[in-house]
């Protein structure tokens, strides 16, 4: 098991990294909970109950209680927020009382949110049980929902007292959950580390396909140290803790434009983002043609989808643009992108969507085969 430290401004905590440590919880809880009387855990309907009772198993001495939402990106929305901070007002909590969520990013977003607002700040724990979650959203105090503009638009910076990362849980996870998440992993060695994208070209296989625990558990804590690192410099995204956006602006707006539906998820949106601005970047001469072929070479390898016909078309092309500058302002408009200058080397650039993102999707529609 490794522990990991995250040192913000506002809090330091630690990042609990194991398999099958859900039994560890009890100590844990009477280090960064000690004034905690109220657990209300906060899960969807789609994870496994076991996972549940591991946990309910693992309180101690304090009372309870239990949500479970719909399963979806659409609880990340106004009213659950008001229903679960109802059930908090009706169980009487306070300020040391806790959160804990237990699921995906979805959950893990809406519920520090609401941990983050109920009474100006309650304690919160996050047992991340996606890959994605535990590589990304869960580290770092992005908590958010969404409005009918687009994703993530109402959020916090709100830090977490703990986060425990219990790899066991992602045996019962689907396939393209597994791809989604190791997005995010990729991400972090094409914007930070070229190292790491040599080893997960190797060993890219063994975490998708779930064949070995040991290399699971390195990319999580890898990733989890990047991420740290990055939120340390710049927890609230004045500046450098843009590059973990590399990708995302296409994705977003392929998210908000497909109605946040299973027809795309987030980290499968996050893998086409990320294959367009790696070829932006080629495109505006930044990016070596060598590197990009690398990058296209562990898609092809890993079996990783970079093809978006299906998501833009002519037809919705300028719906897409929109959403990409977050809507009203005019295309002319200054945005910040993420561009690679090598594998590893990111850099962020002040431009426009004409200047960047606009004539590739134009040439790519035109070609036909994009
Ligand atoms: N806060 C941040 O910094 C940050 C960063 C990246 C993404 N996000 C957000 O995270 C969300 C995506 O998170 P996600 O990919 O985890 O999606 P998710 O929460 O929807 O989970 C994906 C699916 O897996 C199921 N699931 C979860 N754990 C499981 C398990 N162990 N076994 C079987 N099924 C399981 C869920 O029920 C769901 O159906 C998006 O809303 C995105 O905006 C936030």
């Amino acid at each position: 098991m490794k522990t990991l430290f995250v040192k913000t401004k506002v809090k330091n905590y630690p990042i609990f990294i194991g398999h099958n440590i859900f039994n560890k919880f009890r100590k844990y809880q009477k280090v960064y909970l000690k004034n905690t009387n109220n657990i209300l855990v906060v899960s969807t309907k789609k994870i496994p109950e076991k996972y549940l009772v591991k946990l309910k198993k693992n309180i101690k001495g304090v009372k309870t209680y239990t949500v479970i939402l719909p399963d979806g990106e659409k609880i990340k929305n106004n009213n659950y927020v008001v229903q679960i901070t109802d059930l908090l007002s009706k169980y009487n909590f306070n300020r040391n009382d806790c959160i804990i969520s237990i699921g995906g990013g979805v959950v893990g977003d809406l519920s520090g949110y609401v941990a983050s607002i109920y009474k100006r700040g309650i304690n919160l724990v996050q047992i991340p049980t996606t890959l994605l979650s535990q590589v990304d959203s869960a580290v770092g105090g992005k908590t958010g929902i969404n409005n009918n503009y687009g994703k993530n638009i109402i959020g916090t910076f709100y830090q977490p007292n703990f986060v425990l990362i219990d790899s066991v849980t992602l045996s019962t996870l689907p396939k393209r959950e597994m791809s989604a998440g190791f997005a995010e992993i990729l991400k972090y060695s094409l914007i930070l580390d070229k190292k790491f994208f040599n080893w997960l070209c190797l060993k890219g296989n063994l975490i998708l396909k779930k064949r070995s625990k040991n290399e699971i558990l390195i990319a999580i804590h890898k990733s989890c140290t990047y991420k740290a690192g990055v939120v340390k410099k710049d927890e609230f995204e004045n500046s450098h803790r843009a590059i973990l956006n590399f990708g995302h602006t296409f994705a977003h707006a392929i998210e908000t434009a497909s109605n946040y539906s299973k027809k795309i998820i987030h980290g499968e949106a996050v893998l086409i983002g990320m294959m367009l601005a790696s070829r932006l970047s080629n495109r505006l001469g930044y990016l070596k043609n060598k590197d990009l072929k690398d990058i296209k070479d562990i898609y092809k390898k890993l079996g990783l989808n970079f093809k978006y016909k299906k998501f833009v078309t002519n037809k919705n092309k300028n719906n897409i643009f929109k959403i990409m500058i977050n809507d009203k302002k005019s295309l002319g408009e200054k945005i910040k992108i993420i561009l690679l200058k090598k594998i590893g080397v990111s850099f962020i650039k002040e431009t426009t969507l004409k200047n960047s993102f606009i004539p590739l999707i134009l040439k790519d529609i035109k070609n036909g085969h994009y």
